[in-house]
């Protein structure tokens, strides 16, 4: 009885934790990785203006970071123009496969 009732804390610890960590919320991070080649690749490619956009180059926090503070790295009005829910699919990608990120990629 008394291990059950650990156990049930120990899972409804975690269940915290890991809503916790997702800091973006509601994100489609589905949506997001087809918006981020419409949305970003036009100039982060391969001999583009900018660098490829790998989702492995950043933590967690520091991709919830950038998006807050991403229209001030970028030329004139083009983070701008793209409308918030679409950032948001894209942050939720970027940030659900960053390098610190549980990766449930490899298991499908
Ligand atoms: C109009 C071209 C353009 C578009 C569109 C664009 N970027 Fe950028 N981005 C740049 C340039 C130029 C830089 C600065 C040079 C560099 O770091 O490669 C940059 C920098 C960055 C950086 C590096 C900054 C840092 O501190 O790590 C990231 C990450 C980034 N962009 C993500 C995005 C994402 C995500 C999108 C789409 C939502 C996007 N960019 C759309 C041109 C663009």
């Amino acid at each position: 009885m008394h291990i059950k009732s650990l156990l049930l804390i120990g899972i409804i610890l975690a269940a915290f934790t890991v809503t916790n960590a997702v800091a973006v919320d509601g994100g489609n991070a589905g949506k997001g990785k087809h918006l981020l080649k419409r949305s970003c690749a036009g100039c982060h490619k391969r001999g583009g203006e900018a660098e490829v956009i790998k989702a492995e180059e950043k933590t967690m926090r520091q991709w919830d970071r950038f998006f807050r503070k991403a229209k001030r790295k970028h030329p004139g009005n083009t983070f701008k123009e793209i409308s918030k829910r679409d950032k948001k699919d894209i942050n939720q990608y970027l940030f659900d496969n960053a390098v610190d990120a549980p990766s449930e990629e490899t298991c499908g």
